[in-house]
């Protein structure tokens, strides 16, 4: 392809994209399937590597090009971020407006009431329509420069899109239409990054199945997200934002009226709220609260209240602000869902990685839909920070309306029988003296029993072998592993390959059909693909979709296994952190003795995911030089052979060339590589190189 050709079809590979973009994150109706959506993002990939000159900063490949960072830089916004001061009740609201209406006395008053959403505050810049600093709101004034992390973001636009020119004039019209409306030379756009409640689940589900600390609530977990200092940590995570309001605008004209510039924000590329309430009076703003506190439950994320703000920007202007708020808008805050009950005890959970989490057991109580009878209680900062005592009235709530927590104590009730809870300091189920620390990720406020016989260890590291998610074994649950592990039976993983019927029908309510059949289960599990055994395995940090990223880079458990730092980081989403776990695991001789007595039961440790491709192949990053004629591959054949593997094929010999690929009557590359010592190999080596073995 030559050069223009090239220029032409980036472009229109990338409006294509971007307007894909735009329709399935902002307006939510998507036009082409994800396969298709796919192959344009590959053909842009592979067109950008092939011309890399025409790689631009808001090329859509680029929402994960930033280098993993030390710290944030601080960012000063043009105009100040403020915050909301917030009502609880229709009497607060019916005052504020009064107070707006002091300040314009006469006037007539209209509103906007928009959800408020559960997230963070962050502002984005565009100069000449490109993004170019997004930053978090800090104190107001100076916020982090966090742009690399915000690009990720797909509903993040990193170009701002022409606004259409207004509809066709009326047939017979004999003007020309106006011109599409002019970008803004300068525009700070204010919005919520936010994770909705499937994504927020999703990733709590892969953590705890890594072996990693849960977020509370997808607030947090937005939070802990755009806090991450590599993006491409950050671009895992399902991250969307949404837009309420404009900071220093330069060039244009800003619109009017509040709602008229949600529907400039929209035409420039950003999704804006779902829905919005224009009111003229306090009835009916009233109303309007009423009907978002129905709406708010149908959306896909948390929202914790209303705004309310007044629509004409002329009026706001005259209104003014205090040091914190602008005296022209508000938050209404509902009141959570909430429910009175009596913590009876506070039990102590193991997990399979060790990890002490305190439970609250509770009397039964019916809130938002369901029967609660436990809650988490995070840990043991927790239970100091709020005082929580044993046989306490405690209030909850569904925090984030998700996952129930024990809000706080209802101190007035206490009779003094309360107990105040006194975290073990021996493992409650093995008794080993439990420790706490800043471990490659882990949070130093969990408490961990650092025995890795653990009997509760050891049940969790069977249960998640054979869990649906892993090894898929049939009938390995918890009441059958417990009692596995309980008659010694069991150990570890491997040991449930030497299990025969007669040891199984010796545990209670165990018959020889059931014995059979989680044999069976077994067996079957010799064959599942690698990705599954490396998930199995409970390496910290390795959860099912970091086990498939690596099985698609390295064609077996052993070259995992024996890879290097700098190996394993070729497989995507494997930063220093994952690495380090692995190489960690790895270096642990229970851990390779457990292998070898895997392979000897044997299970599977070849990876079908696994392709030599550009991505992860055997020779990625590497350049090789054809010379001369090999004894059964044409050059054609070579040269497809090794770009299938990841490598480059050049012409001409350089000491950046890795191999010389020499056969027949090679000529004067075969000298060059003597000259420079480059490596030189026949066709067989290639081929192994290549993990083929005969042509
Ligand atoms: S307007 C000067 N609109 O709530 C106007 N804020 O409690 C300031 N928030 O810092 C913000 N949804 O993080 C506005 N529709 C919305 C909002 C919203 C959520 C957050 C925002 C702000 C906080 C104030």
């Amino acid at each position: 392809m030559d050069w223009q050709t090239a220029q032409q079809r980036h472009a229109q590979l990338c409006a294509e994209i971007r307007r894909h973009d735009y329709l399935y994150y902002v307006v939510g109706r998507p036009e082409i399937s994800d396969f298709e959506y796919d192959r344009l993002y590959r053909e842009l990939v592979e067109l950008e590597q092939q011309f890399p000159a025409l790689i631009t900063p808001d090329s859509p490949t680029q929402r994960v090009g930033g280098q993993p960072v030390d710290s944030f830089p601080p960012y000063r916004h043009a105009a100040p971020m403020l915050s909301l001061d917030n009502t609880y009740s229709q009497g607060e609201v019916r005052e504020f407006v009064q107070r707006v209406q002091r300040l314009l006395p006469g006037e007539a008053l209209a509103w906007v009431v928009e959800p408020k959403v559960d997230g963070l505050a962050v502002s984005l810049r565009y100069e000449q329509g490109v993004l170019a600093v997004g930053a978090t709101r800090g104190d107001g004034t100076t916020g982090d420069n966090i742009t690399s992390n915000l690009k990720t973001i797909r509903s993040v636009p990193l170009r701002l899109q022409t606004p259409p020119a207004p509809p066709a004039p009326p047939q017979g019209d004999l003007f020309a239409p106006p011109p599409a409306s002019p970008l803004p030379a300068v525009l700070e756009v204010r919005g919520e990054v936010f994770m909705p409640r499937a994504g927020f689940e999703q990733l709590n589900a892969e953590r705890r199945a890594a072996g990693e600390e849960e977020f509370a609530n997808p607030r947090n977990a937005a939070a802990g997200s755009l806090k991450q200092l590599d993006p491409r940590i950050v671009a895992r995570r399902p991250l969307e934002m949404v837009f309420y309001g404009v900071g220093q605008v330069e060039g244009v004209p800003v619109p009017p009226t509040h709602d008229a510039l949600l529907h400039w924000l929209q035409r420039l590329g950003f999704k804006t709220p779902e829905r919005i309430w224009l009111c003229h009076s306090t009835e009916e703003l009233l109303a309007a609260l009423d009907e978002l506190d129905r709406f708010r439950k149908t959306l896909p994320y948390d929202t914790d209240g209303a705004v309310i703000k007044l629509n004409s920007l002329a009026q706001r202007e005259r209104c003014g602000a205090t040091a914190k708020a602008p005296r022209w808008a508000i938050a209404y805050k509902y009141a959570p869902e909430q429910a009175e009950t009596r913590l009876k005890a506070i039990t102590i959970q193991v997990g399979r990685t060790g990890a002490l989490t305190p439970v609250a057991e509770l009397e039964p109580v019916f809130l938002s839909g369901s029967t609660i009878s436990r809650a988490t209680l995070h840990n043991e900062e927790e239970i100091r920070r709020k005082d929580i005592r044993v046989g306490d009235w405690v209030v909850i709530e569904k925090a984030g309306e998700v996952i129930p927590a024990v809000v706080r104590a209802v101190a007035e009730k206490r009779t003094g029988a309360e107990q105040v809870f006194v975290f073990p300091k021996n493992c409650p189920e093995c008794g080993t003296p439990v420790t706490r620390g800043a471990e490659a990720g882990v949070d130093y406020v969990v408490w961990r029993c650092p025995n890795p016989d653990c009997p509760a260890q050891i049940r969790g590291r069977i249960e998640h072998w054979c869990s649906r998610g892993a090894m898929d074994i049939e009938g390995g649950g918890e009441v059958l592993v417990a009692q596995l592990v309980k008659t010694g039976l069991v150990q570890d993983v491997a040991d449930l390959y030497r299990l025969t019927v007669d040891e199984l029908c010796q545990l209670e309510r165990m018959g020889e059909k059931s014995a059979r059949n989680f044999l069976e289960g077994i067996e079957a599990s010799k064959q599942r693909d690698l990705w599954r055994v490396l998930f199995g395995l409970g390496i910290l940090h390795v959860g099912a979709s970091v086990a498939k990223s690596l099985s698609r880079t390295f064609p077996t458990l052993d070259d995992i296994l024996n890879a290097s730092m700098e190996q394993l980081q070729k497989a995507e989403d494997v930063g220093e952190t994952i690495a380090q776990s692995i190489l960690q695991w790895a270096g642990d001789p229970r851990n390779r003795r457990l292998v070898e007595r895997l392979r000897a039961a044997g299970v599977n440790f070849q990876s079908s995911l696994y392709q030599a491709g550009p991505a992860g192949g055997r020779l990625a990053g590497k350049t090789l030089v054809l010379t001369g004629t090999l004894p059964h591959l044409t050059r054609e054949q070579a040269t497809a052979k090794i770009e299938a593997a990841g490598g480059r094929v050049a012409s001409s010999v350089s000491k950046k060339t890795d191999y010389v690929v020499a056969g027949a009557e090679a000529g004067s590359k075969l000298e060059k590589a003597r000259q420079l010592g480059v490596p030189v190999i026949d066709e067989a080596e290639l081929l192994r190189l290549c993990g083929e073995t005969s042509p």
